[in-house]
């Protein structure tokens, strides 16, 4: 069966990367979360997918430059309000402590590509163990150095590289740095390359995919999994192709 992947939590409809959006992607029926993470300035790994806070709150600057306690004065909720409440932006040990009262699969990315977060590994590594949660942890990033890295830290924990470019037989790649997965912008995600990569082992799991016509080709040729910023829909969806099989 084809999972589903809440794409920054059910981020279509409630603010992108909060336990909001998590928490309703879960309602939603999603399978697994997809979340972004970066490092404040005094080490703590906070779930926000740009390396600034103007996008999605409230504030302004680097999440490198405000410490934790700082950070969660902000509203990650300002961007697409749904409730008077204020949203900090979670901690990843909020999310994985959350997670010990689901059975969600998380696919964590580290969003080191443009500051390499010295030590980030360590730490996401250090908490997924604490919270006994390795086996539903799957590392991503476009930073394939930081996840071969993670792999040799915690070689338990399953790593995928993202990539948005096409890529000759990557499977082929995937299996030379031991990862059991793929995580491929859609585009290159053609049918051929969907069946090959579960023909040898290895999930591929596309990004981000929103649109019917592409949720119902990826769920009819089987694909892995899908990662959508619409978990509802694609349940819909995958009820429907699932009952005409
Ligand atoms: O993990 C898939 C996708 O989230 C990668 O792109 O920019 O949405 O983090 P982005
Ligand atoms: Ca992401």
């Amino acid at each position: 069966m084809t999972m589903i992947f809440a794409h920054r939590g059910y981020s279509a409809k409630f603010p992108e990367n909060t336990m909001q959006a998590f928490i309703e992607a879960e309602k939603a029926g999603a399978d697994a979360l997809e979340i972004d993470v970066q490092l404040t300035k005094d080490g703590e790994v906070v779930i926000i997918h740009d390396e600034k806070v103007d996008r999605v709150t409230n504030g302004q600057g680097y999440v490198k430059e405000f410490t934790y306690k700082e950070l969660r004065k902000l509203d990650a909720g300002f961007h697409k309000k749904t409730t008077a409440k204020m949203e900090p932006i979670p901690s990843l040990e909020e999310l994985l402590e959350w997670m010990t009262t689901n059975r969600l699969i998380c696919n964590i990315e580290l969003k080191n590509n443009f500051f390499p977060y010295e030590g980030i590994e360590e730490k996401v590594i250090k908490m997924v163990r604490k919270y006994n949660l390795s086996n539903r942890i799957i590392i991503s990033s476009f930073n394939h150095y930081s996840i071969v890295y993670s792999y040799r830290l915690a070689p338990e924990i399953e790593i995928a590289p993202l990539y948005s470019e096409n890529l000759y037989m990557p499977w082929v790649y995937a299996k030379s740095i031991r990862a059991k997965g793929i995580h491929p912008k859609l585009i290159t995600a053609t049918d051929e390359v969907i069946l090959a990569s579960i023909e040898n082992g290895i999930q591929i799991r596309p990004y981000t995919v929103n649109k019917e016509d592409d949720m119902k080709r990826l769920f009819s040729i089987r694909c892995s999994a899908l990662i959508t910023d619409e978990p509802k829909k694609a349940m819909k969806i995958r009820q429907q192709i699932q009952s005409a099989i």
